[in-house]
């Protein structure tokens, strides 16, 4: 078991231990952040940081540590998995509480916690399609908030998996919104479209640099949340996250979507996103 960071020290995964009474523990009252690590350096690393420092603003939860404070954690801990790929996790409670109150406690310093795994490498070719299944979101209604109440999330996957497919995308008030752990595209009429930044999807780092990389090359592209009811019109549909990068779905319930392969779209913006972070990790 590997090396993690947790209050100011870095010690084996198995000697790692918080109170019952941390909040996180009981109320799944923290943030986190996924942060990819490619060739050894933190991808989007300040990106990742804004929005951790958001999700801490939003949840009235103390900055705990400065940006060279985690850089320098992140740094110990890429050495000890060996640098290459590898997805770094943190997360930050609002700490240990002396009696389990809903209220904010008025004396406790946050927990911080920050573990690491190693990444497979990106294959050379586009990634092989998966299927999803579409189902309502049940999460809650401050979905921009990176938090570790996961609940929600935990069932949608485990529904999906039980139908055999590999994600869940998620529909409120008849729209298309995100994955149950990525942001959703879909190509319709031959233009791109995924859902706006605001309370109902988290602002996934992925998601926008994708964004950053059709508008660069002006594809035809639209930041909108698409009907439901055009899903069954859709040509392509992807996923992206920090640690599944871009994924095409070739299969949506009992539909295959476009050719059940990665369409065209999606292969171009992939390249352009492959060759975008092969620059940065060389
Ligand atoms: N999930 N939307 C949701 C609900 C997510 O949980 C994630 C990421 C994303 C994609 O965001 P990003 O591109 O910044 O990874 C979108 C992470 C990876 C997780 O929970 O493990």
């Amino acid at each position: 078991m590997g090396t993690v960071y947790l209050n100011g020290q870095f010690l084996p995964q198995e000697q790692a231990q918080i109170s019952v009474m941390d909040r996180g523990f009981l109320f799944g009252d923290g943030v986190y952040e996924v942060i990819p690590v490619f060739g050894g350096r933190c991808f989007r690393l300040d990106e990742h940081l804004a929005r951790l420092s958001y999700s801490l603003r939003e949840t009235h939860i103390v900055e705990p540590l400065s940006r060279a404070q985690w850089q320098s954690i992140f740094e110990t801990l890429i050495e000890a998995y060996g640098g290459g790929d590898q997805a770094l996790y943190l997360q930050v409670t609002r700490g240990v509480a002396k009696a389990r109150e809903h209220k904010f406690p008025t004396d406790c310093a946050p927990t911080v916690f920050v573990m690491s795994r190693v990444l497979a490498a990106l294959p050379e070719q586009a990634p092989a399609p998966i299927a999803a299944i579409a189902m309502e979101d049940i999460r809650w209604r401050r979905c921009d908030i990176k938090s570790i109440s996961l609940l929600g999330s935990v069932l949608m996957t485990q529904q999906a998996l039980e139908a055999g497919a590999r994600e869940a995308i998620l529909l409120r008030d008849g729209r298309v919104l995100e994955g149950a752990s990525s942001n959703v595209f879909a190509v319709v009429d031959g233009i791109l479209y995924t859902a706006p930044k605001d309370r109902n999807i988290l602002a996934g780092i992925t998601r926008d640099l994708i964004v950053e990389l059709v508008q660069q090359h002006g594809l035809a592209f639209r930041e909108q949340a698409l009907p439901a009811t055009e899903l069954s019109r859709a040509s392509e549909l992807w996923i992206s996250s920090s640690t599944r990068e871009m994924v095409p779905i070739g299969q949506l319930g009992d539909s295959v979507i476009g050719s059940g392969a990665a369409g065209p779209v999606f292969e171009q913006v992939w390249c352009w996103y492959r060759n975008f972070r092969s620059q940065f990790a060389h």
